[in-house]
């Protein structure tokens, strides 16, 4: 495509080190629609005929069917895909098909359809998470009214209601769909008319070409437009935030599926045994998907380090922005999608939530509470309590089994009600406040994600 300066041939090293076409024909389709979109302005310009556009077209159209059935012929020494598609139209069509380069540069053309192929696969990763997000909430619905034990530090802290849990979850993933689509916000901008730099002096109605590709705004400054790749970077750092909540997930799901724990049962389908320890189930699933999570944080690292001190305007280097991407992508596709599967079959063991969420100290901040209402300063409840909890544990007793007699002789303040305080579903009937886990609101929030999600 450059050969009239060149006498030599690339060497074949050349060629295996800078071909991108072994991945970036990823981009195929999303190149044909852009020039297409660019003959329709070089037809308004009126550089090329009507009669030219179409075989164009229609060229273009005969490739992208070849593409999907997997019959195009990639030649890996014509670099990347468009040169791919660009010598294929012209092989096809002749004349007209030498035409569709005026007025564009790789440089505006790549950055064109990486943008396309971002917006499609945001909306796509979108879908995935809400399908996560459903298996999440059917399986918080399984839950009815279990409770479990809710853990600071790794270490039982209150009773929560099972489902209350997993909505974390859903709220997490639902902050991860804003930013993916916020990144899909800021690819929104059309580069294609930036030229290799700095523009054309062949103007092309740049609007035209938006309109037909669906882009919101043209690019304002054609030496930034070849250059930015700041909407990768957002994409990147969206997939590894929701890398990051998936890896969080997994490991409660890990915890909770171990024989300690005992919480939740993961289906047959979903786990897998040891070639040497005939006993094993493990959750391989959810360790993948954690494990994972490093690529993720990998592909945002690797392109931010890329772009860093780069030069004006576009450089070779931005080549390598495509792998991360394409990467992260499938990445986090693939285990939205497990996941989901993962979910939707798995069960609660109600009775070791229950046996756990039985632990009394789990309730031992509500007998504070109960002299904070009987007008004790927390502090000093605070201290009461903690005294009774030493005073339970040395005789090797629990909370419920410390007598009356032994709670006015810590604090006078402490009535024959204070025993019936220690009860979980009391405790968490309390609990009523905007956000915090009273069966009825965390019901109510059942009932909006279900009604939110049956729409997405
Ligand atoms: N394959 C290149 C990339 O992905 C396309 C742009 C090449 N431009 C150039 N001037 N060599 O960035």
């Amino acid at each position: 495509m450059w050969h009239g300066r060149f006498s030599k041939d690339p060497s074949a090293r050349l060629r295996a080190y800078g071909e991108s076409v072994s991945f970036d024909r990823r981009l195929a389709l999303h190149d044909i629609a852009g020039s297409k979109a660019h003959a329709a302005a070089l037809r308004k310009a009126g550089l090329i005929t009507t009669k030219e556009l179409k075989a164009i077209h229609r060229g273009l159209d005969a490739i992208a069917r070849e593409i999907r059935v997997g019959k195009f012929k990639w030649r890996e020494e014509l670099e990347d895909v468009h040169m791919n598609i660009e010598a294929a139209l012209t092989k096809k069509i002749g004349a007209p098909g030498a035409k569709v380069h005026t007025a564009r540069s790789r440089n505006d053309q790549v950055a064109t359809d990486l943008r396309l192929w971002m917006r499609d696969e945001t909306k796509a990763l979108i879908g995935s998470v809400r399908v996560l997000q459903k298996a999440l909430v059917a399986l918080a619905v399984r839950s009815g009214d279990a409770v479990m034990p809710g853990y600071t530090h790794l270490q039982r802290a209150q009773p929560v209601l099972a489902a209350h849990h997993l909505l974390a979850y859903v709220e997490m993933l639902d902050r991860d769909v804003g930013r993916l689509a916020d990144a899909a916000k800021r690819s929104d901008v059309l580069p294609l008319g930036s030229g290799a730099l700095a523009g054309s002096t062949i103007a092309l109605d740049r609007s035209l070409i938006a309109r037909q590709l669906g882009f919101s705004s043209v690019s304002q400054n054609s030496m930034d437009a070849v250059s930015d790749r700041d909407f990768a970077c957002e994409f990147l750092s969206a997939c590894a935030i929701t890398g990051m909540h998936l890896s969080r997930l997994c490991e409660d799901t890990i915890l909770w599926a171990s024989s300690e724990f005992g919480f939740l049962k993961l289906s047959d389908a979903h786990t897998t045994g040891s070639s040497l320890m005939p006993q094993k189930k493990n959750p391989d699933i959810a360790e993948l998907a954690r494990g994972k999570t490093g690529r993720l944080y990998g592909n945002l690292l690797s392109l931010l380090t890329t772009l860093k001190g780069l030069p004006l305007s576009y450089n070779r280097d931005l080549q390598e922005d495509k792998e991360p991407v394409f990467d992260s992508a499938d990445t986090l596709g693939a285990s939205l999608e497990i996941l989901a599967e993962m979910f939707a079959a798995a069960k609660w063991d109600r009775k070791r939530m229950g046996d756990a969420a039985a632990d009394a100290l789990l309730v031992a901040t509500d007998w504070a509470d109960y002299l904070v209402r009987k007008k004790l300063p927390f502090r000093e409840a605070h201290e009461v309590v903690g005294k009774l909890v030493a005073l339970s544990v040395k005789r090797g007793i629990t909370l419920r089994e410390v007598s009356l007699q032994d709670l006015k002789a810590a604090s006078r303040l402490f009535g024959a009600d204070a025993l019936r305080c220690l009860d979980a579903k009391r405790s968490l009937a309390a609990r009523t406040a905007e956000g915090a886990p009273s069966p009825k609101r965390v019901a109510a929030r059942l009932a909006f994600w279900r009604k939110r999600l049956a729409k997405s």
